[in-house]
């Protein structure tokens, strides 16, 4: 299958209610692991590029791995996506590459640091859309920001300093026609989300409950939303690691998310987690090792195990063949005709 626009992979989700995870990637093993969890649950899926991945692994490389993914698994739906575009420019630029999907964060101002104001973020946002539109590519936005800082990115704080207000999301989704909406609710980039198995006071899973009541037919996306297993704590610390002790979002919150119009999920940190635990325990066992394949290839199984279980515990898996890819062209004429809609549905 050709990459898919993630309007269409969004949509079917909508139609199955159920979520998709959205992986990030810098490399070939963990394009190659997502895929592998891929095939063997009958998933689609999203792969996700942050601006630090596009220039650590150089645009052109990470394209065309995630092309040869495509290309070996043409019964997995994947749409290619832009994480955390900062600015206009930096989302025409993975349009131009090829991408399927971009993020416009407005949240935040170009700096990926500081908030911007709700104007600038209607702005930015609604510029990339009219951009992304016209070429059939899928946008997402950001309302509310995110705590913690990941490479740079983020606004620091806990996660609760910006909390999504619901009109201001549903004004927003009006102002800017985007095809996702991403939503803050207390958590944060990184392993350092909550300093105890999160309640309501710290995820804010009614604040999501409220948005998804005044738009009902928005794709809603949660960020930050590792749930930083103590297993995979455990093994990097076991191994020489040094990490505090920290929790993730729980995957029951996330599924109630689900329940409640969240349809693309954000999940990297926990593969970080998977990876460098399992590297750690190759080169803590076996320190005469010295070849990459010893430690690349079970960093590779540790992280395809962790996607797989996401992929069913968000109820993708089994969903990679219900339907056909439309072409991007198909798309771009969809959003012209109005048959695709980008006017979201408001209960007022
Ligand atoms: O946005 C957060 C993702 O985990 C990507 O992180 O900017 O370090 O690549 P990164
Ligand atoms: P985690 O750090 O929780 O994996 O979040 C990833 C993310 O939101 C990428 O945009
Ligand atoms: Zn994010």
């Amino acid at each position: 299958m050709p990459l898919v626009s993630m309007r269409q992979l969004l949509d079917e989700a909508a139609k199955g209610g159920y979520g998709v995870g959205a992986f990030n990637v810098n490399d070939m093993e963990q394009i190659q692991a997502i895929m592998g969890a891929a095939k063997e649950t009958k998933s689609p899926v999203i792969i996700q590029a942050s601006r630090g991945a596009r220039s650590f692994a150089q645009d052109r490389y990470l394209f065309h791995l995630i092309l040869a993914a495509a290309e070996l698994n043409p019964e997995i739906p994947i749409a290619m996506h832009q994480d955390h575009g900062n600015s206009f420019e930096t989302c025409k630029s993975a349009i131009e590459l090829g991408y399927t999907s971009v993020m416009m964060d407005g949240s935040l101002k170009e700096d990926g640091k500081t908030p911007a104001s709700f104007e600038e973020n209607v702005a930015v946002t609604k510029k990339v859309v009219d951009y992304a539109h016209e070429r059939g590519v899928t946008v997402e936005g950001e309302i509310g920001v995110l705590g913690g800082i990941e490479d740079g990115h983020g606004a620091g704080g806990t996660g609760l300093e910006h909390v999504t207000d619901p009109d201001q999301a549903v004004e927003f989704a009006e102002k800017t026609g985007v095809d996702a909406l991403a939503i803050a609710i207390g958590t944060s980039h990184g392993a350092y989300k909550f300093t105890k198995k999160p309640d309501g006071s710290v995820l804010k899973m009614d604040v999501l409950i409220a948005i998804h009541k005044r738009l009902p037919n928005t794709h809603l996306v949660m960020h930050g939303s590792s749930s930083v297993p103590r297993d995979l704590q455990d093994i990097i610390n076991k191994y020489g690691g040094k990490l505090k002790e920290t929790w993730g979002v729980p995957v029951e919150e996330i599924q109630l998310g689900i329940r409640n119009g969240v349809r693309k999920i954000n999940v990297d940190t926990d593969n970080r987690l998977a990876m460098t635990g399992a590297i750690r325990k190759v080169l803590w066992d076996t320190p005469e090792k010295f070849d990459p394949r010893d430690y690349l290839k079970p960093a590779r199984e540790a992280m395809q195990k962790v996607v797989a279980l996401r992929m069913t515990q968000f109820g993708q898996a089994g969903h990679a063949g219900d339907y056909q890819a439309v072409s991007i062209a198909e798309i771009a004429k969809g959003y012209k005709s109005g048959a695709l809609s980008t006017k979201p549905l408001v209960a007022r």
